[in-house]
């Protein structure tokens, strides 16, 4: 997978995935675009690939503001001479219930996390279509596909986030543009960190999200971006409109329980 000086834009590049992905796409050859809401992030992911030998600048700027996403797409194509590639990393987790969610969560997380990627691809796309085509990665979830407890704000987001992928797929196939959705299950990022610390019992929790997972652990950052970094080149030049799994078998295991591994001898639990 090299990329040639080929420009991508990655949104939420100063942490967690976003950030693992940065790295990866510069040290196949990108020109990485930071993109961040918080400007000491993006200025030191895109030091790190700098240092390293790689090509990046951070762009700050906040994913839900149609103005900010117009400015940066424009930013990185003077900046960088194009763009092949965008990554719709950039979200947050919140919690609730719809009893228990305000309205201005709700609003909060659909609009970063959806309406933000709505909004990079609206802008993007006529620079991708003037290459002749690219690529769009939106970060999606397990979650995308199947709901956890008292999440509804986020798991109705990632929802959409599929959705989003697939009408991206259809509607601009035609002028070579392939949308794809990765789906993660737990990766440990501070997001994820933070979620655990929101539990009662934390590390219960975290042992248990462990367990979740056939291969019986977290997910790294790394391990997301390899699958990303994927679908955004050319090796994927016939997958499109489709939901990347990248979660250690989470979603194999019925109700969760991955873990509850019964002998020969043991009757079955149902
Ligand atoms: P993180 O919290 O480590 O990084 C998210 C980054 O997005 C931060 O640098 C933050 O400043 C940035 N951001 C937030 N709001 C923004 C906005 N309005 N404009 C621009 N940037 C903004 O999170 P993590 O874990 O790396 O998550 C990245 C993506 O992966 C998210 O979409 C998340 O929902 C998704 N994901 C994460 C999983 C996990 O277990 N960590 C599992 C499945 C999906």
């Amino acid at each position: 997978m090299v990329f040639d000086s080929q420009v991508v834009i990655v949104t939420g590049g100063g942490s967690g995935i976003g950030r693992a992905c940065c790295r990866l796409f510069a040290e196949r050859g990108a020109q990485v675009a930071v993109v961040d809401l918080n400007q000491k992030r993006a200025t030191k992911t895109a030091d790190e690939i700098t240092r390293q030998g790689g090509k990046a600048r951070s762009f700050p700027a906040d994913v839900t503001s149609a103005q900010d996403a117009e400015k940066v797409v424009r930013d990185v194509v003077a900046a960088f001479g194009g763009l092949h590639a965008l990554v719709n990393n950039a979200g947050i987790l919140r919690y609730g219930t719809v009893v228990t969610t305000s309205e201005e969560t709700w609003d909060e997380v659909l609009r970063v996390n959806l309406t933000g990627a709505f909004l990079m691809s609206k802008y993007a796309l006529p620079e991708l279509v003037r290459q002749g085509g690219g690529a769009i990665v939106n970060v999606g979830s397990v979650q995308s596909c199947a709901a956890v407890a008292n999440s509804v704000a986020y798991v109705a987001s990632k929802h959409g986030m599929l959705g989003l992928t697939r009408s991206l797929a259809v509607d601009h196939g035609d002028e070579n543009i392939r949308a794809n959705c990765v789906c993660p299950g737990a990766i440990d990022t501070p997001m994820f960190r933070w979620g655990v610390s929101q539990s009662a019992r934390p590390e219960e929790t975290l042992a248990t999200d462990r367990q979740m997972h056939a291969l019986n652990r977290l997910g790294k950052p790394e391990e997301v971006a390899q699958v990303v970094v994927f679908l955004a080149s050319e090796e994927a030049s016939f997958v499109s409109g489709a939901a990347y799994y990248v979660e250690g078998g989470l979603m194999s295991a019925v109700g969760g329980m991955a873990a509850q591994r019964p002998g020969p001898s043991e009757p079955e639990n149902f």
